[in-house]
């Protein structure tokens, strides 16, 4: 098997004086997709927020592409590669599509690179080329979640 790219270990985070995570440890591979599945309230979405710095690491760590990312700033994080889409149509509603898009290409530099993605978003989701100028506000929920998952 390949080398994990994420690697929690004996996480423990919470709030307040509960602990929510109690050592969990998971490991994601490389080109592949993992699920992390439980019932509400189990904890799910405190470990994505404990990796991304959101909530705070009470104990353990958090490994990604083999550098030790424990505790760090979420906008440390985003810039090592790491991205989350939270649950619900988020977007930016008073903004058009493309900048919501061009929100999520702000660590990028490269003109070049950022117009190629966008090429290539706009090829996989043809439906957000047509309504690239107008507010995300107005999208349908299908295309809210093109939206948020082509800026991501
Ligand atoms: N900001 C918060 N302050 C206090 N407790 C919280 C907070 N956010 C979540 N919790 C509690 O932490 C526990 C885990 O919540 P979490 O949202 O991580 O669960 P989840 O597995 O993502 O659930 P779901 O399947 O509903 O998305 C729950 O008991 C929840 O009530
Ligand atoms: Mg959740």
């Amino acid at each position: 098997m390949s080398e994990a790219i994420l690697t929690v270990e004996n996480l423990v985070a919470g709030y307040g004086n509960a602990n929510v995570l109690n050592g969990i440890s998971v490991q994601a591979q490389d080109r592949a997709i993992t699920c992390l599945l439980g019932a509400n309230g189990v904890g799910k979405s405190t470990l994505i927020k404990a990796i991304f710095g959101l909530v705070p690491v009470r104990q353990g760590t958090v490994r990604f592409l083999g550098q030790d990312i424990t505790g760090w700033e979420t906008h440390r994080v985003v810039a090592q590669g790491l991205a989350s889409i939270p649950e619900g149509n988020r977007v930016f509603p008073r903004m058009s599509v493309l900048d919501n898009l061009m929100a999520g290409a702000y660590l990028e530099r490269s003109r070049a690179k950022i117009a190629s993605r966008l090429e290539r978003v706009m090829a996989l989701f043809p439906r957000l080329a047509e309504r690239r100028d107008q507010f995300a506000g107005t999208l349908s929920g299908e295309s809210v979640r093109c939206c948020r998952s082509a800026a991501g």
